[in-house]
């Protein structure tokens, strides 16, 4: 079955469920229509939660090389809504709607040496790019960063595949990593691939803008669900049109107001593609921007945000952020 975006959906079938790190659950799926998997895809996965339609997206951390067989890794996380709670029930012999392969964080081959850095679960992103990178004899570092030994899941499996190729940080050990040092040590031709928190990409940007290294040789997978703050409820008004929502802990601004009848525009829904921005007419509180989309200049003026992931945040000028009553005043195109 395609949908408007011709993405084919298909059911898998849970094979094997277990626990590869703190929180986190590896789940390997049996594809109805096998198809080799690249490094760097992910799939969608469709689940209804709560009555409400939920569509989430994970890399394909590993694969059976004919497709038939596919494994997801899934952080449970504390802020869920909802998505990574049913994920880690999923038992064995269950069904799940997933689609095909899906590409948006492409490998270019070729490249003369490559950096890989993973925060956390991003390891997910840039496993099968170390594993194909070695099968090629690249020249490649991965670069894996972690809160704790526990908490980093294949840490141990990757150091016996990649040996010296590759490097942890772990917080909990002293040895966390210098951004500034590792952008620094990058030859000028070398390509960087990452995945993880917010904070890290960003750092890792606005080093390498630092340095006028080549942009399009940063490349990033996001998955839109970590920010600067901690979510926390809030009100979304559209004075035009007479709407006004709460937006929950558990969704978006963009799921709020598509539950209120709003017709809203998107995409990526990962604060990538920019289609389901808004213009900011009014603010109490200040805008948690969680896109990739926008730069830093034009996230500043807090005129327009990526709905699907950007929230707002409670506070006052000066004072430490935290729950209270942020409204957020738009217009939608
Ligand atoms: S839908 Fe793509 S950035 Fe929001």
């Amino acid at each position: 079955m395609a949908d408007s975006h011709h993405v084919v959906w298909q059911q898998a079938v849970v094979d094997f469920v277990s626990d590869v790190a703190e929180n986190i659950r590896r789940i390997v799926l049996r594809t109805e229509h096998p198809i080799p998997v690249r490094p760097g895809e992910h799939v969608d996965v469709r689940t209804t939660i709560g009555g409400e339609p939920n569509l989430r997206s994970y890399s394909v951390v590993d694969a059976a090389e004919d497709g038939t067989h596919l494994a997801l890794s899934v952080f449970r996380t504390p802020t869920s809504r909802g998505g990574s709670v049913f994920m880690h029930s999923l038992q064995p012999g269950q069904l799940l709607e997933i689609t095909e392969p899906l590409q948006n964080f492409p490998l270019r081959i070729g490249a003369s040496s490559y950096l890989l850095l993973a925060g956390g679960i991003g390891i997910t992103a840039v496993a099968g790019m170390a594993a194909l990178l070695r099968r090629l004899g690249a020249d490649y570092r991965l670069v894996y960063v972690g809160r704790s030994r526990e908490s980093m899941a294949y840490l141990d499996d990757l150091a016996a595949i990649h040996g010296g190729h590759l490097e942890a940080h772990i917080d909990s050990e002293g040895t966390s990593l210098d951004v500034q040092a590792l952008v620094g040590s990058v030859p000028d031709n070398a390509e960087l691939y990452m995945c993880g928190p917010i904070r890290l990409m960003d750092a890792v940007r606005r080093a390498w803008i630092e340095r006028e290294l080549e942009p399009t040789s940063l490349r990033y997978e996001t998955f839109g669900n970590s920010g600067w703050y901690q979510a926390e409820p809030f009100t979304v008004r559209i004075p035009r049109l007479g709407v006004e929502a709460s937006v929950g802990m558990h969704e978006s601004v963009l799921e709020a107001l598509q539950r209120q009848g709003v017709d809203m525009m998107s995409d990526c829904r990962k604060g990538e593609c920019g289609l389901c921005q808004v213009k900011v007419l009014e603010l109490t509180g200040r805008i948690d921007h969680r896109d990739v989309f926008y730069s830093d200049r034009q996230k500043e003026p807090n005129t327009k945000m990526c709905c699907c992931v950007s929230r707002v945040i409670a506070t006052e000028p000066g004072a430490t952020p935290g729950p209270g009553s942020a409204v957020l005043t738009i217009d939608v195109p």
